[in-house]
């Protein structure tokens, strides 16, 4: 169990690649350059702290891959953030893009290859204009923060599967040799069938600032985006997405429903709860309990665990299996950082024409991440069927506002502050 509470989100990360590491063994670089290196131009929309983070892994990525990785353009919604990226990278001034629009101008570059990190609310419009120009794409999660927008991005996934397009997703973990080991164990019966567990994201609050004198509300939001489930999808969409997606890979399928609550103790900013407890129903009698806080001061833990017929185990650590000596897991040579492994995916199916394709589940997690705190807002059953097939429950078309059009249309309106949904009214 990692207590993360009192850990600061970016430290947070990095600890949890270090963490990895040091379970795996180095080392671990799987080099699988082949041929000629080639030089792939890149661009970036969102070059925020986890956009310049995955532009560093992208580089290195094609490093360990025998090729070079070109930052060709960059966008962001505030020029100084676009600005510093494009100094970093020495980006002449007419490739480089501000605004809520500039994710377009990025896509029409002669770029190989898109890495979207923006506030999730923009992934869908970005990931569909990324795959209409033809790009590749690196898209961080979560990917949408309603049904509307998470259907959206499996549909644009079609798309680029028909343009032999490859897609990757930031869901690090698929990438991470202990959970890819553990993963593969449990699909072959290391713990038997799978009868319930646990998953949970909990630690402390994220970053606020404060309005300066005469910010509008759309950049107020934007700085805020943690804040605003319109922006993020709420936290269990925004970061405990990473142990429902794990969930949703060990258990091989989505859930067919979820109930619960959660509320809002800490927090007078923005509009989102501070904890979330969801029971997620597997069908087949398993049950997953989901649980998400940021509260600071309180007990922290970021981890799934499942319990089967035959074991249990961690999603990212110790097994209790007598069977899985005898199933000859392979090793899963990965590079010891998963974040740097997402792009040597990502690379390695561009080179080798062999594309790759997480945009369904990534989204599939996204919904069900938004199934939860569906239930929690309005304290009802909320059905799969709900969000994916039933054209006409009320959460089948339901899209957050204001909206990334109304970002582009110059039209936004915060949501008052400090107003939470209310159980049974909402
Ligand atoms: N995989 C992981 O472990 C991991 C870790 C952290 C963050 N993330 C995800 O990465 C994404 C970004 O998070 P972050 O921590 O970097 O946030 P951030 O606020 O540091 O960066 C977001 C950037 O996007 C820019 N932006 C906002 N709207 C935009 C728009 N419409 N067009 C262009 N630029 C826009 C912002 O100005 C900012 O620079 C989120 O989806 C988050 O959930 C993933």
């Amino acid at each position: 169990m990692t207590n993360s509470s009192l850990m600061p989100r970016r430290n947070f990360i990095r600890n949890v690649a270090v963490a990895g590491a040091a379970i795996s063994a180095l080392p671990l670089f799987n080099v699988r350059a082949e041929g000629a290196g080639r030089k792939f131009k890149v661009g970036l929309v969102g070059c925020g702290g986890r956009g310049s983070a995955a532009m560093e892994n992208h580089i290195d990525a094609a490093k360990v891959l025998g090729h070079e990785a070109e930052v060709f353009s960059v966008a962001d919604f505030f020029a100084d953030r676009a600005n510093a990226a494009a100094k970093k990278y020495n980006i002449p001034a007419e490739r480089v893009f501000v605004g809520p629009t500039a994710y377009r101008d990025v896509m029409a570059q002669p770029i190989d290859i898109v890495l979207l990190a923006t506030p999730p609310a923009f992934r869908p419009a970005h990931f569909e204009a990324a795959i209409k120009a033809g790009k590749h794409a690196f898209i961080e999660k979560p990917v949408g923060v309603d049904p509307v927008g998470a259907r959206s991005v499996i549909a644009t996934g079609e798309i680029a599967k028909q343009k032999g397009l490859s897609v990757v997703a930031g869901t690090q973990r698929r990438h991470q040799q202990i959970y890819l080991r553990n993963q593969f164990a449990v699909a072959n019966g290391a713990i038997g069938k799978i009868t319930g567990g646990t998953i949970s994201w909990c630690g402390g609050k994220l970053w606020f600032k404060n309005r300066e004198p005469g910010e509008g509300d759309a950049s107020y939001m934007v700085h805020n985006w943690t804040s605003f489930s319109a922006m993020s999808g709420d936290h269990i969409v925004e970061q405990h997405l990473h142990n429902l997606d794990v969930a949703n890979w060990f258990l091989g399928r989505t859930p067919v429903s979820a109930m619960g609550f959660g509320g809002r103790a800490r927090r007078q900013t923005g509009d989102q709860f501070d904890f979330f407890s969801v029971d997620l129903n597997y069908g087949e009698d398993v049950h997953i309990h989901s649980m998400c806080r940021q509260i600071s001061g309180t007990y922290g833990g970021v981890n799934e665990f499942f319990t089967g017929t035959e074991g249990n185990t961690f999603g990212g650590g110790k097994m209790n299996s007598t069977k899985l000596a005898s199933l000859n897991v392979p090793e899963f040579k990965t590079h010891e950082n998963p974040y740097v492994e997402e792009h040597i995916a990502l690379l390695d199916s561009i080179v080798k024409g062999q594309p790759i394709n997480a945009a369904k589940t990534v989204a599939e997690s996204t919904l069900t991440a938004i199934m939860g705190r569906i239930a929690c807002y309005t304290g009802q059953l909320v059905r799969w069927s709900d969000l994916t097939t039933k054209t006409d429950s009320p959460w089948y078309n339901l899209a957050l506002s204001p909206s990334p059009a109304d970002f582009e249309n110059g039209k936004v309106v915060a949501p008052p502050e400090n107003v939470v949904p209310i159980p049974g009214e909402a």
